[in-house]
């Protein structure tokens, strides 16, 4: 296991190549790696929709859109955020170029308590994380996002998912990377986050 691989993925927008297209193959096998992940009992309960077909991701970004600048517009970001929110920006405008749109979705609709919430969804982020490390592993790169489930019915509608049966959980946008710096991303020293044994620390 290269351990650059877990420290480089990252949340890559810019980077990504909107002229070249991704085969579906090439989709297919990351996926088959990607469902290698844990979840609870086994139950696999991943379902993907990608999207390749322009006029659909074209409706679908236009969602994206919509959420992304309500969710800007309602918020003060620190200095530290600019960088990422310009990226987001940067991706929100590009959404449809981008050549594939990979919609994880999960059965059934989000639990209130915390344990089955834990569950639902703790049960298909870790496969959406390998999907991430696959595509990076292969010259491919994605992003996890999730702003569009602002619109989650409406793009449910849009793309014949039954909504009360089949939950949104993310969209990742999936490119060919253009070369770039494999940066470390930048995240606070886990010690720094780190008590043991207490949490008052008597
Ligand atoms: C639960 C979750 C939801 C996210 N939603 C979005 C999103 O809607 N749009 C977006 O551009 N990035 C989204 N991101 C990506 C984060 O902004 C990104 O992972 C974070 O800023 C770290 O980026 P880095 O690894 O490049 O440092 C999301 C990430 C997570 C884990």
């Amino acid at each position: 296991m290269d351990p650059d691989l877990l420290t480089t993925t990252r949340a890559f927008r810019r980077r990504l190549d909107l002229t070249r297209p991704v085969a579906r193959r090439e989709v297919l096998a990351c996926l088959d790696i990607a469902v290698h992940a844990p979840s609870g009992t086994n139950r696999q309960p991943w379902r993907f929709l990608v999207l390749d077909d322009p006029a659909t991701k074209q409706a679908v970004a236009e969602y994206y859109r919509k959420a992304f600048a309500a969710y800007l517009s309602a918020r003060t970001p620190r200095p530290d955020q600019l960088r990422d929110l310009g990226s987001g920006q940067y991706l929100a405008e590009h959404l449809h170029e981008v050549p594939a749109l990979v919609l994880v979705c999960t059965p059934g609709r989000p639990p209130a308590h915390p344990l089955q919430l834990a569950s639902f969804y703790g049960s298909v982020y870790p496969m959406v994380w390998n999907l991430l490390l696959a595509l990076h592993s292969r010259g491919l790169g994605g992003t996890l996002t999730t702003a569009h489930l602002a619109y989650e019915r409406d793009i449910a509608d849009l793309l014949g998912i039954p909504f009360e049966e089949i939950s949104q959980v993310a969209l990742l946008p999936v490119a060919h990377l253009r070369p770039g710096p494999a940066t470390p991303a930048a995240r606070t020293p886990a010690a720094e986050l780190t008590r043991w044994n207490r949490w008052d620390g008597a």
